[in-house]
C-alpha cells in the first residue's frame, strides 16, 4: 500500500500563524501535526509516501527531512490548490497501487492499522472513515442505509442527513483516479473528494465505511489545536532528561534534554522542549513549551508556546497559541502601557 499525505492549503482559519508556517507543521505536544500522519501510515505498512505540497513547500520538505523515516518519501507539488480530488490527479503517476489518502492536519488517537486491515479484507474500491460529531455542517457527511452502507456523501451540508462526519483518511484502489477525472468542480470551484467517492457509488463500485472509535481531531482552528494538544498530553509518559533546581514537578511531565527548570512549579500533563529555560514560573496542565524557549516570572496554563519564544514577567497566560520567536514581556519603561507590535489577523485579549 502507498500513502498520499496532504500538506498544502493556506490555513486561513489559523492566521496569523499560517502566514509564516504551513498549518500541518504547527506543533501539538511539540511534534508537527504532519508527523502524526506520517507515523500512522508507516505503522499501517506504507513504504512509499507521497506528500502533497502547497504554498510553503520548502518548509515542509525541510521539516520532514529533519527526521529519518522508515519509508521512501516523495514530494509532489500541487500548484494551484483545486481541492482534495485534484491532489489525486496531481499525484496520478505515483498512485499506481492501492493507497491511503491522509489529510495532514488530522490526528487520530488510535492510528489507522485496524481500518487498513478492514479495507484489505473487504476488497472494497474505497473505504471512508466516519465518526459521530455534534457539528456535521463543518465536514463531509455520510447518509447511511439501514445496513450501514453509504447511500450518499455530501460536503459541508446546511441540513446534514446524519451526524456521521468523514474523517480525513480514505482508502482507495486506483480506480478513484477515473472518478476524479469524471467529476466537475463544485460551487467553490474545487474537485471534491466526496463527489469522486459519490461517483464510485453511483457507478457500482464497492464503497464501505469504517467507524473511528478513539478521538479524532481536524486541527483546522485554534480551539481544535488546543483540544488535540490536551488529548495528546493526556497520554504522555513522564520522562525527565533535563535539569531541575529548587523546583517541584507534579503529574506526568516530559522535560527534554538540556532544558532547565529553576525555582518553578510544573504541573502536568505538560512538555518542556530541548534547551528551554523556565525560571520562577508556574507551568500548568496542558501546556507545551517548544525548544529553546525562555519563560521567567510567569504562569502559563493550557497553551502552546512554539520554539525560541520568550515570555518574561507577564502575569498569567491561559489558552494561548504563541508562535516562534515571539517576545512577550513586562513593560518597564515609561510611559507604562501595553506596547504591541502585532501581525495581521492576530487575536489578543488583555
Ligand atoms: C475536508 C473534507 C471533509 C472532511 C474533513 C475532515 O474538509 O473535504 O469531507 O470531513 O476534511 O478533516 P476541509 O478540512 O478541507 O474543510
Amino acid at each position: 500500500m502507498k500513502a498520499l499525505i496532504l500538506s498544502g492549503g493556506s490555513g486561513t482559519r489559523l492566521r496569523p500563524l499560517t502566514y509564516s508556517q504551513q498549518k500541518q507543521l504547527i506543533p501539538v505536544a511539540n511534534k508537527p501535526v504532519l508527523f502524526y500522519a506520517i507515523e500512522d501510515v508507516i505503522e499501517a505498512g506504507a513504504q512509499d509516501i507521497g506528500i502533497i505540497l502547497g504554498p510553503n513547500k520548502d518548509q515542509v520538505i525541510d521539516t520532514v527531512k529533519s527526521r529519518d523515516w522508515d519509508a521512501r518519501i516523495e514530494f509532489i507539488y500541487q500548484g494551484v490548490p483545486k481541492g482534495l480530488a485534484h491532489t489525486i490527479l496531481v499525484a496520478e503517476k505515483f498512485l499506481d497501487d492501492d493507497f491511503v489518502m491522509y489529510l495532514g492536519d488530522n490526528i487520530l488517537r488510535d492510528g489507522i492499522v485496524r481500518h487498513e486491515e478492514r479495507f484489505r479484507s473487504l476488497g472494497s474500491d474505497a473505504s471512508v472513515l466516519l465518526t459521530e460529531v455534534e457539528d456535521p455542517q463543518r465536514f463531509g457527511v455520510a447518509d447511511l442505509n439501514q445496513d450501514g452502507s453509504i447511500r450518499r456523501l455530501v460536503e459541508k451540508p446546511k441540513a446534514p442527513p446524519s451526524n456521521y462526519a468523514l474523517v480525513g483518511v480514505y482508502f482507495f484502489k486506483p480506480v478513484i483516479i477515473d472518478a476524479c477525472k469524471a467529476i466537475k468542480p463544485s460551487w467553490r470551484d474545487e474537485l471534491e473528494i466526496t463527489d469522486a467517492i459519490q461517483w464510485l457509488i453511483e457507478h457500482g463500485y464497492k464503497v464501505d465505511a469504517s467507524f473511528v472509535e478513539g478521538w479524532w481531531k481536524d486541527t483546522g482552528k485554534p480551539e481544535d489545536i488546543f483540544e488535540a494538544n490536551r488529548l495528546i498530553l493526556d497520554d504522555i509518559t513522564t520522562r525527565n532528561d533535563g535539569l531541575l533546581e529548587n523546583s517541584r514537578v507534579m503529574g506526568r511531565v516530559i522535560i527534554e534534554k538540556d532544558a532547565k527548570i529553576e525555582r518553578s512549579v510544573i504541573k502536568g500533563p505538560c512538555i518542556i522542549g530541548n534547551r528551554s529555560v523556565i525560571s520562577d514560573s508556574y507551568i500548568g496542565p496542558y501546556t507545551s513549551v517548544g525548544d529553546g524557549c525562555r519563560i521567567c516570572g510567569t504562569e502559563i496554563e493550557d497553551s502552546i508556546i512554539m520554539d525560541e519564544s520568550r515570555i518574561i514577567n507577564t502575569g498569567k497566560i491561559v489558552e494561548s497559541l504563541i508562535g516562534r520567536n515571539v517576545r512577550i514581556q513586562e513593560c518597564v519603561a515609561l510611559p507604562k502601557g501595553n506596547r504591541l507590535i502585532v501581525g495581521d489577523n492576530s487575536d489578543i485579549s488583555l
